[in-house]
């Protein structure tokens, strides 16, 4: 069984197996390199030799134990035929969401179109590299989703001000979500993800009461269709203030925790496996603070499940070296 299985699966606490947000990614000069030459990053994502070779660079590096298959949540989105395009030094632009476009894409429409990914990950989990790592495949939280659709924009510090006036529409629009991504899911299984890590990026946003319907509820829904595949579940509901009720209502396998979140506090309150912590900004810094800090998570940690991972992307500003120096500290200890 690969590290990451035997830390979800069978609760292990003698290993640290390691993987990184955003670990392929612009801080990697050969990313860099392939990117310069793809202007536009739908494209890229849609070509499945170029995106299971940038997933595979960090492996090449640096000794992680999963591969992240690079893609975008915004994928979903994109299948559903609404425009997604990614603005440079500005992030995601979406078009207008039409509910009647929208309503009339069917399940091999939606496959056809986004089918370059099924294949990177069936090009990434067949590579022998990753023999003994997890191929980790991903979506967006239903939630976060709904915010990019709606919003068109990332949303940065609040919502659009008539964000929830068409409950009709945002009603809709969560039903046709719940349905392609267990397509999309389903999907990534059938072609070698062995574990599935949601993304709820944009969950801090809610206030405590609209969390039920928009967070706990939509989010549950997908975590028992995963395992109903028999497949781990790994959610990242960032930014809420109360992981300890979001474990108990959704009931991932593993709960992947931000930079903002207490170690100390949740490795008492949460019973399951945890993930992550770790400020990116840390690694900005010098070895001594990494090494501090990547300790200090480890030793929290010592007696739980643990996989070590950032508590958000890793920040493109990167150097390389920190990161392999924060590996090598992690499988040193
Ligand atoms: O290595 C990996 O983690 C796998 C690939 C991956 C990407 N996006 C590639 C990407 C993953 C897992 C994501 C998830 C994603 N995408 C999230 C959830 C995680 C998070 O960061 O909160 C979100 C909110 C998005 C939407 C998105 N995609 C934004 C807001 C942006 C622009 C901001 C940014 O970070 O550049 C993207 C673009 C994007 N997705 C890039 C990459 C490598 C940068 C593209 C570039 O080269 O310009």
């Amino acid at each position: 069984m690969t590290p990451l299985r035997e830390v979800i699966i069978n609760k292990k606490t003698d290993i640290n197996p390691i993987w990184i947000m955003r670990q392929a990614g612009r801080y990697l000069p050969e990313f860099r390199e392939i990117r310069k030459q793809n202007p536009d990053f739908i494209k890229l994502c849609l070509n499945e030799n170029l995106s299971s070779e940038i997933t595979l660079q960090p492996l090449k590096r640096f000794d992680l134990d999963a591969a992240i298959i690079f893609s975008d949540i915004l994928m979903l989105p994109y299948g559903l035929n609404q425009n997604v395009k990614f603005k440079k030094n500005f992030g995601p632009l979406l078009g207008d969401l039409s509910l009647e476009n929208i309503s009339k894409i069917n399940e091999d429409d939606f496959t056809n179109k986004v089918h370059p990914v099924y294949k990177a990950i069936n090009l990434v989990s067949k590579n022998k590299i990753t023999n003994n790592k997890s191929t980790i495949g991903f979506v967006g939280a239903p939630w976060t989703l709904l915010v990019y659709m709606i919003n068109q924009k990332s949303p940065k510090l609040r919502l659009k001000e008539d964000f929830f006036n068409d409950s009709i529409l945002i009603n809709k629009i969560l039903i046709i979500l719940e349905k392609f991504l267990k397509i999309h899911i389903k999907n990534q299984v059938d072609n070698g993800a062995e574990i599935i890590q949601i993304f709820d990026s944009w969950a801090g946003l809610l206030e405590e009461k609209d969390l039920s319907k928009y967070v706990y509820l939509p989010t549950f829904n997908l975590v028992e269709y995963v395992k109903s595949l028999n497949i781990p579940v790994i959610c990242f509901p960032r930014g809420i203030k109360n992981y300890k009720t979001y474990c108990e209502t959704v009931k991932p396998n593993a709960i992947c925790i931000d930079y903002e979140v207490d170690p100390i506090k949740i490795s008492k309150e949460i019973q399951i496996p945890i993930q992550g912590g770790m400020d990116p900004k840390t690694l900005l810094t010098d070895k001594d603070n990494i090494k501090k800090e990547a300790e200090k998570y480890l030793d929290i940690f010592k007696d739980h499940p643990y996989i070590f991972n950032l508590g958000h992307g890793v920040l493109p500003e990167t150097d390389p070296n920190m990161m392999d120096y924060l590996v090598k500290t992690v499988k040193n200890y």
